[in-house]
């Protein structure tokens, strides 16, 4: 049988497409295999949001160049395939760079992945970079719950994919095209099957996944969370989560949700990006600091344990030291559980990266140490501030010590259950014992007591 080797780069959403890509091949003969050395189709699912995400592409193809001859030499071929977002946002130029790659395929494209390589395989190198999403969802395979409860007990199902924000720093509208939701049945369908495979958690995803209005069986648009109900209701699950979320579009029936659905988590990725009301401005975030402050405090007050965490951007171009410091400030009165911090990198045909006054690295470098020190130490705090509290843990697979299983709790932290005899996919109350700088430590309320969920995290 011949084999197939999957690299996916940047975000969740290239995991679910990846994921999406191997059962394609799969059904044209190809098995997944997890290394390149012995694929006869190698496909890259590349990153083009910070410009080290991009070229990390160029270095695995030079590695690649070198793994083809050899393989040529003993007479195997090898088909190179670049998908994601570089591949949408290079086209052709990425075979012009590296003559290696033999079809280049974006993220509205892949269920003509077939055709391009075989027409690669026959010499004819293919360029596809339509946006075709509708018919992408519709024709692709249904994605295949036994490989992906084989990695785990958790899975990402893309509800919604591109965006219309347009911030002034990101590529996503350029590489993932306008909004578009998949349609509530399409959905259900995917996650029924999911939990029926033994998939516990199901986590919604979409580049703007809060702005979610898909189609639903009445013919009404749906919003996330009327999907979110919709999928709270399979016997089975477990958990739900959603991400990526814009804080403009977090809905009074979000909120709802989050108050109202225990098996969505009370853990929210809302990015931020900056604190200061003139670089937000800039950013085209089309909110205030102030008004993100605001919308923190009604989340927290529908849901008052939840945890939040953000992204962020330092040295976007014309930031003050002052503006900067607004940032530091704002997150430190949050207090995020969790925190992705960058150095502002320019994107090719975005408009901030045509602003004059782009800052030096040195400056940017100073700044995401400053950032990430304050990001860490209120990371550490949430993680101390559960130690002696009682959360469910849903178990994942066997510890790194004998007698412990890991898993995580509803606040996404990873926690190591000492003298546990859960099984993967059982919900566990423990009690949490201590913390490490990446987990958590903890024992079974009742080594006894798996399965039935806490309807409250104490
Ligand atoms: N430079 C640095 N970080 C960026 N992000 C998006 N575009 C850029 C850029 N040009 C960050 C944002 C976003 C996350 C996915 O990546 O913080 O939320
Ligand atoms: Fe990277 Fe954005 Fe594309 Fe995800 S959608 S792979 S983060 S550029």
């Amino acid at each position: 049988m011949k084999k197939a080797f999957i690299k996916s780069y940047g975000c969740q959403m290239n995991v679910y497409d990846s994921g999406r890509m191997a059962d394609v091949v799969a059904q044209h003969g190809y098995a997944e295999t997890g290394t390149a050395e012995d694929a006869d189709l190698v496909i890259l699912n590349t990153c083009h949001i910070r410009e080290k995400a991009a070229e990390k592409v160029y270095s695995e193809l030079g590695r690649l160049r070198a793994l083809k001859r050899e393989r040529a030499e003993a007479g195997q071929d090898t088909t190179i395939v670049v998908a994601g977002c570089v591949a949408q946002a290079e086209g052709r130029e990425i075979i012009r760079r590296a003559p290696v790659v033999d079809a280049v395929v974006g993220p509205g494209s892949y269920h003509r992945l077939p055709d391009l390589i075989r027409n690669a395989q026959a010499r004819q190198k293919g360029v596809d970079a339509e946006f075709d999403q509708v018919e992408k969802f519709a024709l692709l395979p249904k994605p295949d719950a036994a490989r992906i409860r084989g990695r785990g007990i958790s899975a990402f199902v893309t509800v919604q994919e591109g965006c219309d924000k347009f911030c002034s720093f990101c590529v996503v509208p350029y590489t993932r095209g306008a909004e578009l939701s998949r349609p509530v049945a399409a959905i259900l369908d995917e996650t029924r099957a999911l939990i029926e495979g033994g998939i516990r958690e199901i986590t919604l995803i979409g580049q703007n996944v809060n702005a979610y209005h898909g189609e639903g069986p009445d013919g009404a648009a749906w919003s996330l969370a009327r999907l979110i109900r919709a999928v709270a209701e399979m016997p089975g699950i477990r958990r739900i989560r959603y991400t990526t979320s814009h804080p403009r579009d977090m809905a009074e029936d979000l909120l709802a949700a989050h108050a109202e659905v225990p098996a969505l988590m009370p853990y929210l990725h809302l990015p931020v990006q900056a604190g200061s009301d003139r670089i937000l401005k800039a950013m085209n975030r089309r909110h205030g600091a102030d008004e993100y402050r605001r919308l923190v405090d009604r989340i927290r007050a529908a849901r008052p344990d939840i945890a939040l965490s953000s992204d962020f951007i330092v040295g976007f171009p014309g930031e003050t030291e002052a503006e900067f410091e607004e940032t530091v400030r704002l997150a430190a009165e949050i207090g995020f559980a969790s925190s992705f911090s960058f150095k502002y990198s320019p994107r090719p045909g975005t408009p901030a990266a045509e602003i004059a006054a782009q800052l030096p690295d040195e400056v940017k470098d100073a700044r995401l140490v400053r950032l990430q020190a304050q990001l860490e130490a209120d990371r550490q705090a949430f993680n101390r501030a559960t130690i002696g509290r009682v959360l469910d843990v849903l178990i994942e697979k066997a510890g790194r010590h004998p007698g412990q299983m890991t898993g995580k709790t509803p606040y996404l932290q990873q926690v190591q259950v000492n003298g546990c005899e859960a099984a993967p996919g059982d919900m566990v109350a423990v009690r949490i014992t201590g913390t490490a700088t990446n987990s958590l430590f903890a024992e079974p309320v009742d080594p006894g007591r798996t399965g039935a969920p806490l309807v409250a995290a104490a």
